[in-house]
């Protein structure tokens, strides 16, 4: 059975991200349920150039949904709707204190909320540095109540050589943590670097 995942953007930068998290979610065969905020849109415009959000082959996927921010009469806004799950990609500190705090004035917010009420995986992709002590407080409460804080860091140890491979690594490893496989990720492998690689001073 595919998965129906939830996916916000918010208006930190990283709109790669989300746009690579789309694709390869419409590509592993989920139903995507989308909702961009203001600052979400913004901030992709103005990191995308000429390319859109949504590539036009995800545009046209009769698996994507798109809800307004505002629409808070969205199904997405009751835990009664079934989704799997939801990831915010990326995610602002301003969007992590909202669902820290359990506010839920607009749809991404409430749908957060929703996934941690109803126990269903709720990942937030944030991207900010350095973290303010709040935001550390924040990402704190978030996880405590079931929340899975993967910060947007993608590793070095695949050599990533473009842009894309950078965000493949962390649309990989989100992709892991739903649950779908996937062949993005590097994954470690141990290096041949010799027995005496602790030695040194
Ligand atoms: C160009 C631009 C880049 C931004 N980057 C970040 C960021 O990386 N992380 C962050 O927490 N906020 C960032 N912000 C600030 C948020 O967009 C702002 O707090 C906004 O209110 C977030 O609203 P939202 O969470 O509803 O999208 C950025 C704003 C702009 C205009």
């Amino acid at each position: 059975m595919s998965m129906t995942i939830a996916v916000g953007v918010t208006g930190a930068s990283g709109a790669v991200y989300a746009r690579r998290l789309i694709g390869a979610l419409i590509q592993a065969g989920a139903d995507i349920h989308l909702i961009v905020s203001p600052l979400g849109r913004a901030v992709a415009a103005s990191e995308l150039g000429d390319s859109e959000l949504l590539t036009p082959a995800v545009a046209g996927s009769a698996r994507l949904t798109t809800h307004r921010h505002d629409d808070l009469f969205s199904a997405l806004a009751s835990g009664s709707n079934r989704t799997d799950a939801m990831v915010i990609c990326p995610c602002t500190c301003h969007t992590l204190a909202d669902v820290a705090a359990g506010r839920g004035d607009n749809l991404i917010t409430r749908a957060a909320h929703v996934h941690l009420k109803e126990r269903r995986g709720l990942i937030l992709c944030l991207r900010e540095m350095p973290l303010a002590h709040i935001d550390l407080l924040n990402m704190i409460r978030v996880s405590e109540a079931g929340g899975i804080i993967c910060p947007l860091c993608p590793p070095f140890y695949g050599a990533p050589k473009t842009i894309g491979d950078l965000a493949n690594e962390v649309v990989g490893r989100v992709l892991d943590l739903l649950g779908i496989p996937n062949d993005l990720v590097a994954r470690w492998t141990r290096p041949d670097v010799g027995s005496d690689v602790t030695a040194g001073g």
